[in-house]
């Protein structure tokens, strides 16, 4: 056995884990808090000298050659490795406590100058991050060791004035790596800060401060001060939520020492009906899961980033995190308390690929899953210990998560002991224990008692409905991941949250998850698993973010931002009534406007002054005339923070559209071979009989008008897209049984039929031509239900115009399950705007309930609404092509006129998608005019 293969070896020489904070030479700089301001502190991020070797056999005991490196990174983003993604199974031979025989290192070295004052301080180097292991020296003399990847490393080391050099060596394996089986690129390296610390003699080491609603609780002498610097005794606490994150400072003091601790005061308890009360108050945990990754270097974030990243969060309405699958940087644990986020703060422990380790996957119970097995307890402890200790100060954690994917036994169960045990001896609130596998091995049964939450992923709602129904459990439920947001989506959120807000023990959910995760390959392009040269990888999972991987915005996203919007707006009858749905800020924080359009065009607007509590709700009178309109009159309600931006809108219905007016005057049509040529004022068509399609308008045409079933699948449909293809409707025929042509009108008996299938869709088409150049089209069909339901259903052609406008759901793409970020209304777009640059190209831009579509010398028109979609892209270029960067655009605009396209879901790992969303209509009658426009 190799030394970094032995599990009794999981720190050695490393200080005891302890609440993270800065100690300050003076009050004020404390409280200000800009660590680097502290003559106790000093941070050894930078250059530091760095040498890697395949094998760690290979590293001589002297190194000459060294090369440089910036601290934090990953050797994965610097060049020494490529990237390695995968899921579920191990980038090893599953063979406990073994690692493969090459385990490379690499070897980092700075020497720092130390004044005559530190010397003769305690000094302490300080990791915040270092993956998988590191060991150190110090003056070329050993110090210790320790294993852990996401949680705080901290050594006692004595140095002397004059020059010291700090050596590290990290190797890419060690026995604890089989902890770390996370669903992300496996990178290496110091990742987060490195910092030394230089402490007074006889400093405090350990703070373990207590909270609630009354105030803090310290077992010594401290100050407080609220946010504006001022001492205070909390006779009347401002308290702390994730609306309204006031925060104070606790300062202590000792040895020259000025510890800030940064608390807010709030209360957290679960009611009677497994709700989770926050200050009293029902709160529901809108959340998302958050990794570390940053697409050029890999886990390092800088606090730049994640401030920014949290805004997008803030923006999106997003109110709690779930720290997949480890303790984040300690400064996001901090940026969550000021900006103000529930978070679930979860321990680095994931080994989901015990589970692959045979061929038959399963999760059955024996003693090779470390959890099951007592040698790994004390590994297992320790890392509840790091998370909760580093982190037990801040306001923002409402639970502790013991890892994930990890099936269960004793050892997990020791976990929560460890933190019940530390949580019961802190006065003031307590946090709940989360461990979604606890479930494991106990199908049907309760959860352990061990966990205070019910914890589930990918389930319905409905189906946690039924484990509560069915075992009467009263502890809160929660949906730790849901909403599968990869690719195009995610679509499911409003049917979520709509089961989630009826039922009291559902508190939310975290979807899954925050980012894309993505690396870059030789030619600087970001890729996914597989771009690599992976011996096994999970190509593009990883690229399931909410967000794209530099936390751009996509539709799912916006999607997020309305499902957890914080207001709700109904009219009827002159009064409207709004709806405050946050938990604390008053609606008199916002400013209203309304706005009623008709056809897009503002006819009458105003703003509101609304004064609602959080919960509450109000009514006023807002008097409406309904304008006259074509495709539709709306009233839009917006919701703005005081800086202008909208928290939220409703759009409500006034009047819908009106069926196009009847076409006038007859266009002549003449049977020319396989022709019909139709002929009226400036415009000549010309119909294929033998095929029933549309060939030419003039020359608006491209290519034939053809009834069509395929798009280019989206990851969520990366399951049913399978059956899709075994159907064939990726290569489908049309088949014309006989046509008719009577005065202005063409009629036609025909079919779509797949290559080696029978008919799926018979139908009738009739297409009525005017004099002006207008040409109705109707269908009427039957589609085989027994079949797969279709991709979608609609025409397509190409044409050469590229600018656009529509009115219909926009300005972002919208389907039918996931159009609430979008309106009603009239958009301006071309085809090069609509396209979303999903990682993998699929499906994309379409526009649900369309009533209006001009394009050039022609506008589709239909009161029945359609799904518009306007494409640079043919659909075989966007199913065929493995990343964005590969796409080709077509020489002209793909246009689709659709009846249906079948919704988004979130079935990449979610449930399948729900029936309602599915096009799968038997009958299908779908009717719109192809109008000339002047
Ligand atoms: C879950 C897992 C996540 C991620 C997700 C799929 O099972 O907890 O880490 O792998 O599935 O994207
Ligand atoms: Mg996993």
């Amino acid at each position: 056995m190799r030394k970094y293969e032995d599990l009794k070896r999981i720190h050695e020489n490393v200080m005891p884990p302890r609440a993270h904070y800065i100690p300050y030479d003076t009050l004020e700089k404390a409280l200000r808090g800009e660590r680097e301001d502290s003559a106790y502190y000093r941070l050894l991020n930078g250059e530091w000298d760095f040498r890697y070797f395949a094998r760690d056999l290979d590293c001589p005991a002297e190194i000459t050659d060294w090369e440089k490196v910036q601290v934090p990174s990953c050797w994965q983003t610097t060049g020494y490795e490529r990237p390695y993604y995968t899921n579920v199974n191990y980038p090893y031979p599953v063979d406990p406590p073994y690692v493969p025989d090459d385990n490379p290192l690499g070897v980092y070295r700075k020497r720092i100058a130390v004044t005559d004052g530190e010397a003769g301080r305690e000094n302490y180097l300080v990791f915040e991050g270092v993956a998988p292991c590191l060991e150190l020296f110090v003056n070329g003399a050993y110090v210790g060791y320790s294993t852990v990847s996401h949680s705080t490393s901290e050594f006692r080391v004595d140095l002397k004035a004059g020059e010291n050099e700090i050596l590290v060596k990290v190797y890419k394996w060690c026995v604890s790596s089989y902890l770390e089986d996370q669903d992300f690129f496996r990178n290496n390296g110091i990742f987060r800060d490195v910092y030394l610390l230089s402490r007074p003699k006889g400093h405090v080491f350990d703070l373990n401060i207590g909270f609630d609603a009354k105030g803090v609780y310290y077992d010594g002498t401290y100050q407080v001060f609220d946010a504006q610097g001022k001492e205070t005794d909390l006779k009347n606490p401002v308290l702390w939520n994730a609306e309204q994150p006031y925060l104070y400072t606790v300062v202590v003091e000792q040895a020259g020492e000025f510890i800030p601790v940064r608390v807010g005061l709030r209360d957290q308890s679960v009611s009677e009906k497994g709700e989770l009360l926050i200050n009293g108050v029902s709160v529901k945990l809108k959340g998302v899961n958050h990794h570390d990754t940053h697409e050029r270097n890999g886990y390092v974030l800088t606090l730049e980033e994640m401030r920014k990243e949290l805004l997008v969060m803030k923006e999106l309405n997003i109110n709690a995190i779930r720290t997949s699958h480890y303790p984040p940087q300690p400064a996001f644990i901090a940026l969550c308390d000021e900006l103000g986020f529930y978070v679930v703060d979860e321990a680095d422990i994931e080994t989901h690929g015990f589970g692959n380790r045979t061929p038959e996957w399963g999760y059955d119970a024996d003693t090779i899953w470390p959890t099951r097995n007592a040698e790994w307890e004390e590994a297992f402890v320790d890392r509840a210990a790091r998370l909760y200790e580093r982190d037990k100060n801040n306001t923002c954690v409402v639970m502790f998560s013991l890892g994930n994917e990890s099936n269960c036994g004793d050892n997990f169960a020791a976990m929560s002991r460890y933190i019940k045990d530390r949580e019961g001896q802190r006065e003031g609130m307590g946090r709940l224990v989360h461990y979604e596998n606890a479930y494991c091995n106990r199908a049907g049964e309760k959860d352990p008692d061990f966990v205070d939450v019910v914890s589930r992923m990918y389930w319905t709602p409905d189906k946690m409905a039924q484990y509560h129904a069915q075992t009467g459990d009263k502890r809160p439920m929660f949906l730790c991941e849901y909403s599968h947001a990869m690719g195009n989506g995610p679509g499911d959120l409003a049917d979520y949250w709509e089961v989630m807000e009826r039922n009291s023990y559902m508190i939310g959910g975290c979807i899954w998850e925050w980012a894309d995760h993505v690396a870059p390959d030789e030619n600087g392009n970001l890729g996914y698993g597989g771009d690599f040269g992976e011996e096994t990888h999970d190509g593009n999972f990883c690229c399931d973010g909410l967000v794209f991987s530099d936390r751009s915005l996509k539709a799912g996203s916006l999607e997020a931002k309305a499902v957890y919007q914080p207001m709700a707006a109904f009219w009827e009858e002159g009064l409207l009534t709004v709806e405050n749905k946050n938990d604390f800020r008053n609606l008199d924080e916002y400013d209203f406007f309304w706005e009623v359009t008709a056809d897009g065009e503002v006819s009458a607007s105003g703003s509101l002054n609304l004064e609602a509590p959080g919960h509450g709700k109000v009514t006023v009178p807002l008097a409406l005339a309904v304008p006259e309109s074509s495709y539709g009159s709306y009233l839009r309600i917006s919701m703005r923070e005081k800086d202008g931006r909208e928290a939220a809108f409703s759009q409500i219905e006034l009047s819908g559209a009106k069926a196009p007016e009847a076409g006038r005057g007859s266009a002549k049509i003449t049977e020319q071979g396989e022709y019909a040529l139709i002929e009226g004022k400036d415009f000549t068509y010309r119909f294929n009989l033998h095929y029933g399609q549309l060939e030419t308008m003039n020359d608006y045409l491209k290519s034939p008008v053809r009834l069509t079933v395929w798009k280019a699948p989206t990851d969520n449909e990366r399951n049913v897209k399978n059956q899709w293809y075994d159907e064939n409707y990726n290569k489908v025929h049309t088949k014309v049984y006989e046509y008719k042509i009577e005065g202005n009108k063409i009629t036609l008996k025909a079919s779509l039929a797949p290559v080696s299938r029978s008919p799926f869709f018979r139908y009738e088409a009739s297409y009525t031509f005017f004099e002006d150049g207008r040409v109705d089209v109707e269908i009427d069909g039957n589609f085989d239900q027994k079949r797969t339901f279709l991709p979608r259903l609609g025409f397509e052609f190409r044409t050469a115009q590229k600018d656009f406008t529509y009115f219909g759901h926009g300005p972002c793409e919208a389907y039918a399950d996931m159009r609430h970020g979008s309106w009603m209304g009239m958009f301006e777009s071309s085809a090069e705007k609509e396209y979303v640059p999903y990682k993998k190209p699929q499906e994309h831009g379409s526009h649900y309930n369309t009533k209006y579509l001009r394009l050039g010398a022609y506008s589709f028109v239909s009161g029945q609404g359609f799904s518009a979609n306007v494409s640079e892209y043919a659909t075989e270029e966007l199913a065929s092509k493995a990343h964005d960067y590969e796409l080709v655009k077509d020489e002209f605009t793909n246009v689709r006129i659709d009846y249906k396209v079948s919704g988004i879901g979130s079935a990449s790992c979610g449930p399948q998608l729900m029936d309602r969303y599915r096009m799968n209509d038997g009958k299908v009658h779908f009717a719109f005019s192809i109008v000339a426009e002047k």
